[in-house]
């Protein structure tokens, strides 16, 4: 089984941007420690990141009969593009939806999330850690549909 990890606008800053309310951690960080976790599952991983939404929606589109979930943090994307969902539906990949902040607990208009109602579920406000316990959700959840 193949996952896909797809990283949304700015989260290539990871480790320098607003780390008291993202954390210190990269993205080069939280893919090797995904690396490990899927190895611990019996799983592959594979990585995208781009702060443009065309990109991410291509990427899903390469990613179809290639990947068979993707766990995402979309961004700012998140909140806005009924697009990426589409691309979601469309592809018929299924996915977890990762923030490192808790969303809720911020602005308004990052209360609401595009993605949400497509997802299996979503994980919200538990840093870096988020990605490893949506990978795991993702991969028991596939496992137990299969
Ligand atoms: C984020 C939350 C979004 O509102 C924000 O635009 C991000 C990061 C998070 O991981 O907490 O870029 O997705």
């Amino acid at each position: 089984m193949i996952i896909g990890i797809l990283n949304g606008p700015n989260l290539n800053l990871l480790g320098t941007r607003e780390p008291h309310i993202y954390g210190t951690a990269t993205l080069d960080d939280i893919h090797a420690r995904l690396v490990e976790v899927a190895a611990e599952l019996g799983v592959e991983v594979r990585s995208a990141q781009s702060n443009v939404e065309g990109l991410l929606i291509d990427t899903l589109h390469l990613w179809r009969g290639v990947v068979q979930g993707v766990v995402v943090n979309a961004g700012a994307y998140s909140h806005t593009s009924l697009a990426l969902r589409d691309a979601f539906t469309a592809t018929s990949l299924p996915f977890v939806e990762v923030h490192l902040s808790n969303v809720y607990a911020r602005e308004p208009e990052r209360r609401h999330s595009m993605l949400a109602p497509a997802a299996i579920g979503s994980i919200v406000g538990l840093g870096a850690d988020g990605y490893e316990f949506a990978l795991r959700g993702l991969v028991a959840t596939l496992r137990r549909h299969s």
